[in-house]
């Protein structure tokens, strides 16, 4: 069979070298007008294909207006558990059975479906989490990249079966990666598409059956992943979708002795925990697992101030800092260390802060209630602990609806072992500490229980390559401007973390992540 050359799908910058922006900006304006609409409507579970109904619903609204219902969907329980995690042990028989080939072919056609509703799951993101325009197309743009590249390492490993070999006269040897069974997935808020269609599809593809759970705030979107599986023409059973509470639907998923294994991306708490009850139960399936990070950014005396501060402010505020890769704190030398401050402030000071599907929009509102408690907690912190720079309180402007609209926040004067530096916020919220070394840099950004994204600004090869040698972290980037450490693209860039930011240690989006929902046969006929 010939390969297919894997390409990123890459919509502004192709927009932009085609000198056709503007039409883009147009259409999706357009877009988000026309499916306001569609909203108000109440979503089954999808359940070996069928509808199901639980005669109970909950009801997600819109973060950059609470007054706004985006939709009712069904709240499942341990029975709707049950009942989805019995129709995909039934339809994995059939699945694993089903060849490589037809599988990839299915995830194929499923990206064809995504690109050709692109601008309506980009628009739908303004409405569901408040993901800014350029965030909610290169999120769509990750999901068919994730679907196209795990379709192009199956077939570069042709299904991942060895060749035949003899070792000795008349014994036949083949070596295999086979699927578990039924995988759990459960997936976050802040990459509501992304994640969801990269996990679901590690499983899938692979030759496991799913029972997905989307985030409470964020099901619409998952919807949408599974219509485009549906009209790919995905079996039934293979992925069921139960929307619901953590501990109605996601505890009993992780207890369900039919679930052999699980992917997760969100808290390290509740990683830690999906680890553990495994532990306790015995399984033996694995938890492939993305648990956030606190990312730590060092400006080298050598560096171009200017891509530094574009760098962190872009890192730490855009969506509001509401990603595990943004950037949290920061290591500047004392050199210029005031240069860089005052310019960051100032530059932070001229952040557009509005309703997500606005065109200069960076800083969107925040995802739900306790992300704004939490906010006010730690600025009330920071102002008793520290200096507050800039930020630190809601925004309550009359041109805004009803939102959870918050000013992003420079803190300094921290000591590098506060909670503040050490915990993950997942909020608009950056400290800055001063260094003398890359040395120290290296040391404090190192002294973390995370590992999962470092930027560094420096103009001196010596420091980036010693950087590179000593930094503890997954993902890596030098004197990234557009964003210091958030925005991977799936194949350059796969992601995940070192330390608490993982438990397996092998990345989405890269040549290793498949083989994790698969384990391994030797088969050997003598004679
Ligand atoms: N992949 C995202 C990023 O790189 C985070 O999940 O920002």
């Amino acid at each position: 069979m010939t390969l297919s050359q894997f390409e990123n799908e890459l919509t502004i910058h192709e927009h932009t070298q085609a000198g056709t922006l503007d039409e883009f900006h147009r259409a999706y304006e357009a877009e988000v007008d026309d499916i306001r609409s569609d909203f108000g409507a109440t979503h089954p579970l999808r359940i070996d294909g069928d509808a199901v109904e639980t005669g109970e619903t909950f009801t997600v609204t819109n973060p950059g207006d609470t007054d706004q219902v985006l939709g009712e969907f069904a709240a499942g329980d341990e029975t709707h558990v049950d009942e989805a995690v019995a129709a995909a042990s039934d339809a994995f028989d059939e699945w694993k059975e089903t060849s490589w080939e037809e599988r990839v072919a299915i995830f194929r056609d499923a990206a064809d479906v995504i690109q050709d509703r692109k601008l309506e799951i980009t628009a739908l993101m303004a409405y569901e989490n408040a993901k800014t325009r350029n965030e909610a197309i290169a999120e769509v743009d990750e999901a068919i990249d994730f679907l196209r590249y795990y379709s192009s390492e199956l077939e570069r490993n042709e299904g991942y079966t060895a060749d035949t070999h003899e070792p000795t006269p008349g014994q036949r040897c083949v070596s295999d990666l086979q699927p578990y069974g039924v995988f759990g997935v459960v997936a976050p808020f802040n990459f509501p598409f992304a994640i969801t269609v990269g996990m679901t599809t590690g499983a899938l593809i692979t030759g496991n059956t799913a029972v997905v759970k989307p985030a409470s705030t964020t099901p619409l979107t998952a919807h949408a992943f599974y219509d485009a599986l549906a009209e790919a023409g995905i079996p039934d059973g293979v992925v069921n979708l139960v929307t619901g509470g953590g501990r109605a639907v996601g505890q009993p998923m992780i207890e369900h002795e039919d679930v052999a294994g699980f992917v997760f991306t969100g808290s390290r708490e509740v990683g830690l925990e999906i680890q553990r009850t495994f532990d306790e139960l015995g399984k033996r399936g694995p938890v492939v697992a993305e648990l956030g990070g606190k990312n730590p950014v060092i400006v080298s005396d050598s560096a171009d101030v200017s891509k530094a501060v574009s760098g962190v402010k872009f890192g730490a505020f855009s969506f509001s800092g509401q990603k595990c890769s943004a950037t949290s704190r920061v290591y500047v030398h004392e050199d210029i260390a005031d240069e860089f401050t005052e310019q960051l402030v100032e530059e932070t000071n001229d952040l557009s802060i509005g309703k997500p599907e606005n065109r200069e929009t960076v800083v969107s509102p925040l995802i739900d209630d306790s992300a704004i408690e939490r906010y006010d907690d730690i600025c009330e912190t920071a102002a008793a602990d520290g200096t507050v720079l800039t930020g630190g309180s809601r925004i309550d402007r009359e041109n805004l609806p009803t939102g959870r609209y918050v000013e992003p926040t420079v803190v300094t004067d921290i000591p590098h072992d506060h909670a503040l530096a050490t915990d993950e916020h997942f909020l608009p919220f950056v400290t800055i500490h001063p260094v003398s070394s890359l040395e120290e840099g290296i040391t404090k950004a190192n002294d973390s229980d995370y590992g999962l994204c470092a930027g560094l600004f420096s103009e001196d090869e010596d420091e980036i390559d010693t950087w590179f040698d000593r930094i503890e972290s997954g993902m890596c980037y030098v004197n990234r401007e557009q964003s210091a450490t958030t925005g991977a693209l799936v194949e350059a860039q796969p992601f995940g973390g070192w330390k608490y930011s993982g438990t397996t240690g092998k990345f989405a989006g890269g040549p290793w992540y498949l083989q994790q929902f698969m384990r391994q046969q030797s088969r050997t006929v003598v004679g």
